[in-house]
C-alpha cells in the first residue's frame, strides 16, 4: 500500500497506522492529487480495525502549510468551489473514521493543513507547532472546513479574531484556547504521545469509542434535543453488542475484558 501512493506513507504496527503526507518540498500543502490519494487511503482504512491512526506531515517543518495556494491561483469559481468540496468530503471522511484519529502536529498547520487537523478528534503537537487560518491575507476564505469547526471548537468570538486576522498561534496559545490537547517537547515525543494516546483508549471496548465518537460529533450539529434522542437510541442498541455484555460480565467477576469490537 505504501507504495501505491505518491504524496502519502503509511506504516502500521501494533493495530496503529500512521500516515504521513508527504509532500515535504511543498511543505506538503494539499492540492488535487493529495486529495484524490487520501480519498483512496481514508475509504481503505476506514474498513481496518485499528485501535487508532495518526496523521502527521512529513520534515520538521511543517505539518501541512495549507491548500497549494500555486495549484488555487488560476481555479475559476466553479473549479474553486469544486475543490473546496474535494477538501470537505475528505476532512469529512477523516471526521467520520470509527476509530480514533490523532493529528500529531509538528511545525505549520496553516489554512487547509489547520483545517485537516480541527477535524481529527485531538491535536497533540510539538512546541515549534504554529497554527492559522490565514487565508484573508490571500484574499480568500478557509474552504476545508475552517469557518464551521474552528467555531464549534474554539468558540465564536476566538474564532473569528483568527479567522479575520489571520494571525498565527503558537503551540502554548493553542492549547490555552482549546484548539490542542497537549504540547510535547519534539515531533518523535510528540508521535510517542500520540501512539500512548491510542494504546490507552484501546484498553476499552472500540465499539463503545465508534459509538460515543458518533454520538459526540453528531450532538455538536443538532439541538440537545435531538442530540439526547441519538444519545439514548445508541445507548438502547449498544446493549445488543458483545463488548457491552464483556465488559458488564468483566466487571462482575472481578477480571479485565476482553473487547472483541462486537
Ligand atoms: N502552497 C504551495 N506552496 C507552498 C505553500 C502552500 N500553501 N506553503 C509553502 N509552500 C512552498 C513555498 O512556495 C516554497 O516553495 P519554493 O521553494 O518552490 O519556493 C516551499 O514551500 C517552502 O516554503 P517557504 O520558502 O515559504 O518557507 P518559509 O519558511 O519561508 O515560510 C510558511 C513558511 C510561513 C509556512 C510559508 O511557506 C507560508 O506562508 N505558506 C503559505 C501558508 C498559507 O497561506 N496557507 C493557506 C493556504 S490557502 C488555504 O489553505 C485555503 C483553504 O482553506 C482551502
Amino acid at each position: 500500500m505504501t507504495n501505491k501512493f505518491e504524496n502519502l506513507l503509511y506504516d502500521e504496527n501494533d493495530g496503529i497506522g500512521v500516515l504521513t503526507l508527504n509532500r515535504e518540498s511543498a511543505l506538503n500543502a494539499l492540492n488535487e492529487e493529495v486529495f484524490v490519494e487520501m480519498r483512496e487511503f481514508l475509504e481503505m482504512i476506514c474498513k481496518k480495525n485499528l485501535k487508532g491512526l495518526i496523521l502527521t506531515g512529513a520534515g520538521e517543518k511543517a505539518f501541512i502549510a495549507g491548500a497549494d495556494i500555486k495549484a488555487m491561483q488560476d481555479l475559476t469559481e466553479k473549479e474553486a468551489e469544486d475543490f473546496s468540496y474535494f477538501g470537505q468530503q475528505v476532512t469529512f471522511m477523516l471526521e467520520e473514521i470509527r476509530f480514533p484519529v490523532i493529528a500529531a502536529v509538528n511545525g505549520f498547520a496553516l489554512g487547509g493543513g489547520c483545517e485537516m487537523a480541527l477535524a481529527c478528534d485531538f491535536i497533540l503537537s510539538s512546541k515549534s507547532a504554529v497554527f492559522g487560518l490565514p487565508e484573508v491575507s490571500l484574499g480568500l476564505i478557509p474552504g476545508f472546513g475552517g469557518t464551521q469547526r474552528l467555531a464549534k471548537i474554539v468558540g465564536r468570538n476566538r474564532a473569528k479574531e483568527l479567522v479575520y486576522t489571520g494571525r498565527m498561534v503558537k503551540s502554548d496559545e493553542a492549547k490555552e484556547i482549546g484548539l490542542v490537547l497537549e504540547v510535547y517537547e519534539d515531533k518523535a515525543t510528540l508521535i510517542e504521545a500520540a501512539k500512548n494516546l491510542i494504546l490507552k483508549m484501546a484498553k476499552n471496548s472500540p465499539n463503545a469509542i465508534g459509538v460515543a465518537k458518533f454520538v459526540i460529533n453528531r450532538g455538536i450539529d443538532v439541538s440537545l434535543e435531538e442530540g439526547l434522542k441519538f444519545e439514548r437510541t445508541l445507548f438502547g442498541e449498544i446493549f445488543g453488542t458483545k463488548d457491552m455484555k464483556e465488559g458488564t460480565a468483566a466487571f462482575i467477576e472481578k477480571r479485565k475484558p476482553v473487547f472483541t469490537g462486537e
